[in-house]
């Protein structure tokens, strides 16, 4: 394929240098699972504390709602960090990565997570409003349930790319 040889070739002078230094081979790594780790946990505990929340009573629910907002931007946080050094991982070896299937339906998860975690928000918005509290709820829990599946998902392919 042309357009991952051209990549590949570009990207030839990071590959040399990734591969001849085990600081950037760590700390790259490094970045990538440390980067996953804050936004995946924060993210699950957000997810379990909105199930949890399904049968308290409106007060507890706004409380976990003002967490839930609390915690989006260090998830983000650790999510760009997690992209970022997945990008330098992807061009530490491309040939490999972008030939993997495997690869290609771990970008598939983790744009499905994306977009669930747009969702996510929006539940929370539409809460806000109270206009359907009950539905709204329900509509919360479902993507939250589904968030912690995909994290799961995501590291999983994650596991099976080192594995090649
Ligand atoms: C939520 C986002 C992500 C999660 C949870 C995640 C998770 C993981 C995990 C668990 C590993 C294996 C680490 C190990 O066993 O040492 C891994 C490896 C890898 N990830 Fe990700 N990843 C994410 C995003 C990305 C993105 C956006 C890219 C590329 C643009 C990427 C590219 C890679 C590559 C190429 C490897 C294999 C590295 C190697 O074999 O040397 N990841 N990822």
């Amino acid at each position: 394929m042309p357009i991952v040889e051209s990549l590949a070739h570009l990207a030839e002078p990071w590959a040399t240098a990734y591969d001849n230094s085990k600081l950037l081979m760590n700390g790259v790594m490094f970045g990538h699972v440390g980067g996953f780790l804050v936004a995946g946990g924060l993210a699950i505990a957000s997810d379990r504390a909105v199930i949890r929340a399904t049968a308290a009573g409106p007060d507890a629910r706004r409380v976990h709602l003002s967490e839930f907002h609390a915690v989006h931007a260090p998830v983000l946080i650790g999510l760009a960090v997690t992209f970022a050094t997945g990008l330098l991982l992807f061009l530490a070896d491309v040939e490999t990565f972008a030939t993997a299937p495997v690869f290609w339906i771990k970008m598939g998860f983790l744009a499905l997570l994306l977009a669930n975690g747009a969702g996510l928000r929006k539940a929370a918005h539409r809460l806000e409003s109270g206009e359907a509290p009950d539905r709204d709820w329900l509509a919360l829990r479902r993507s939250a349930a589904a968030s912690t599946l995909l994290w799961f998902v995501a590291v999983l392919t994650g596991v099976m790319l080192v594995n090649l």
